[in-house]
């Protein structure tokens, strides 16, 4: 099978609800919101846009025909419900130009939306640059994921060259580029290392949700590495650590994410937009496009009616939201010494 569609049906048979970080973090609620849910906008910025939603799609797929209908059917999603999406790597259709349509797609699908492509680490600028001309990205997103390719069989085994390629990519791209993880998250010492190199705009993408290193697991005859299905850190400890991080810089969250609920409580560590990934191709897999628009509008209109419960109107206020932290979470902040009363007490 093609490698593209393995990761597909894999991510699809180990999707399943199941706890994670979000649920050990509590809102704080006071009684005297003093708005009204009509003054509510969900709106939120990311590099200078004004998007209508505060999440979006996350990178998945393209590079076969089977994803080719996928893109078409998250593109058709996105369109629907004003979202922003990423496409999977594209770099598969950097080396054969004959499955370029299973990412141009999503532009024909939806002319005016905000697309990002997604390369690998260790993408050469040229090739960054072919990625984001591919169907006029506007932004680029480069993943790490070195987890994921030494798990993987046919991987990258040499990761010497991943910093100073994207301080390159950085430098010289002309649309924004956003670093991302792909499901194990980032401490504030990586997000330190990509500053260093100019990058200003991170995507978190932790674990709690989709694993890769339980996908390429499973794709090794032996699966000797299934006590890895749960590494990395997880959304909400990505997010605790990139707060700590004295300089500013854009921040995306991203992992694990299930529902409304847990976009909501991202937003409240500050996150200026909230990436979906496995949640979203499960539903349209299983249910099929249409149920799947009708939840994300129905994700939409329990944003407002949250955002109002918390008396915030805008985006920008949820970081104000007192947040109750236990279990992990809570351990997480001893361990690596993160005022936890930050978020209990502020008002
Ligand atoms: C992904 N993800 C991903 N990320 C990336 O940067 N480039 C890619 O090509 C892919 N490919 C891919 C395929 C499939 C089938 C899935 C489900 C995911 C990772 C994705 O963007 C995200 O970071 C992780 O999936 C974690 O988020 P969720 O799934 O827990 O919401």
């Amino acid at each position: 099978m093609n490698r593209k569609d393995e990761h597909v049906s894999l991510a699809k048979a180990f999707h399943k609800p199941r706890h994670n970080d979000f649920d050990d973090v509590t809102l704080i609620h006071h009684s005297f919101p003093a708005c009204r849910v009509s003054d509510v906008s969900i709106e939120t910025e990311l590099f200078d846009q004004s998007l209508t939603s505060p999440f979006f799609i996350n990178a998945m797929t393209g590079g076969s025909e089977k994803t080719k209908e996928y893109n078409r059917q998250l593109a058709i999603l996105a369109r629907e419900t004003d979202l922003m999406m990423a496409t999977g790597s594209v770099s598969a259709a950097l080396r054969n130009p004959e499955i370029s349509d299973s990412y141009t797609v999503v532009r024909q699908e939806y002319p005016n939306g905000t697309l990002l492509a997604n390369v690998g680490a260790g993408t050469t600028l040229e090739d960054a640059k072919r990625a984001v001309d591919l169907f006029e990205a506007n932004a680029l997103q480069i993943h790490l994921n070195a987890p994921q390719e030494l798990v993987m069989p046919e991987g990258d085994r040499d990761f010497t060259q991943w910093l100073s390629t994207l301080e390159e990519i950085t430098t010289h791209l002309d649309v924004p580029v956003i670093v991302k993880e792909v499901g194990f998250g980032m401490t504030r010492e990586t997000i330190q290392h990509l500053l260093s190199v100019g990058v200003t705009i991170i995507d978190v993408a932790g674990s709690g949700g989709t694993s890769f290193t339980q996908i390429e697991n499973a794709r090794r005859k032996k699966r000797e590495f299934t006590y890895l299905d749960d590494f990395g850190l997880s959304n909400v400890a990505s997010l605790l650590e990139a707060k700590e991080v004295p300089v500013p810089f854009e921040l995306i969250a991203s992992g694990g994410v299930r529902n409304a609920f847990d976009i909501f409580k991202a937003l409240c560590f500050g996150a200026q937009t909230v990436g979906i990934a496995g949640t979203i191709l499960n539903q349209l897999l299983t249910n099929g496009l249409e149920p799947t628009i009708t939840l994300v509008q129905q994700w939409q209109t329990e944003l407002k009616t949250l955002y109002a419960m918390t008396g915030a109107t805008k985006t920008a206020h949820l970081k104000k939201v007192p947040l109750f932290l236990s279990g992990h979470p809570k351990d997480w902040c001893e361990a690596r010494n993160i005022d936890i009363k930050k978020y209990s007490m502020r008002v």
